[in-house]
């Protein structure tokens, strides 16, 4: 009887959109929300990362008694927490969120490998967003694209930063990928810009998998 307690007092109750969802203690509330089917848009989120980036701020949500919108992938879920993830304010700052991506982003989704697999067309989907600038300057990139490596391509013009990449090398016990660079010309890139293929890239693939655009992508008859 005494384990049957322990395991009831880990399970917390909380409400997301009017929902009461119970969940573990100490979850994200990102996650708490996907796991009962509440989609909360996400980039640069990944559930085994002992920290969350933090950077794309499209999971911002608003908790009641709290004064500003909190980040959904780095809260942790409190019992009787009261979440709501589309009010007006909330769908304003992640609109301007989303744009803010679009506006560096080469948007090129006909021709894009990753066209009907793409995260941004997702959320874009999902939110009611379309996939342009309106409110924003656009600013287009014009980085060179990385085909050193004999399997995938980096293509810094339509990468959102999100990271994801960087965690996925660092968990294979690898880390040659980083950012570099600052504002505008900020991306991923090996140490020195060596070539991919001579950085100790085992060729696993991960990063390519991780990456939830059309950034990272296997090269033709490379699978
Ligand atoms: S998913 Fe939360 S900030 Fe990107």
């Amino acid at each position: 009887m005494k384990s049957d307690w322990r395991v009831i007092a880990n399970i917390i109750t909380l409400t997301i959109d009017g929902r009461e969802i119970r969940c573990k203690e100490g979850e994200r509330l990102l996650w708490a929300a996907l796991d009962h089917g509440i989609y909360i848009p996400n980039l640069c989120a990944v559930r085994e990362a002992d920290l969350p980036f933090g950077g794309c701020r499209l999971c911002l949500v608003e908790i009641e008694g709290r004064r500003s919108p909190v980040a959904a992938c780095s809260q942790h879920v409190e019992n009787g927490m009261v979440v709501r993830t589309d009010t007006p304010q909330i769908k304003r700052l992640r609109r301007t969120a989303f744009e803010l991506l679009l506006s560096h982003h080469h948007l090129d989704c006909a021709h894009c490998p990753r066209n009907k697999k793409c995260e941004l067309q997702k959320i874009a989907a999902h939110q009611g967003f379309k996939l342009k600038v309106e409110r924003l300057r656009l600013i287009p990139r014009e980085m060179p694209v990385d085909s050193s490596h004999p399997l995938f391509t980096y293509d810094p013009n339509k990468c959102v930063l999100c990271g994801k990449c960087i965690w996925a090398c660092q968990c294979r016990g690898l880390g040659v990928i980083d950012f570099a660079y600052r504002g505008l010309e900020t991306r991923i890139s090996t140490f020195d810009n060596m070539p991919w293929a001579d950085t100790g890239c085992d060729s696993c693939l991960k990063c390519v998998e991780v990456c939830p655009v059309g950034a990272l992508v296997e090269k033709d008859g490379a699978a």
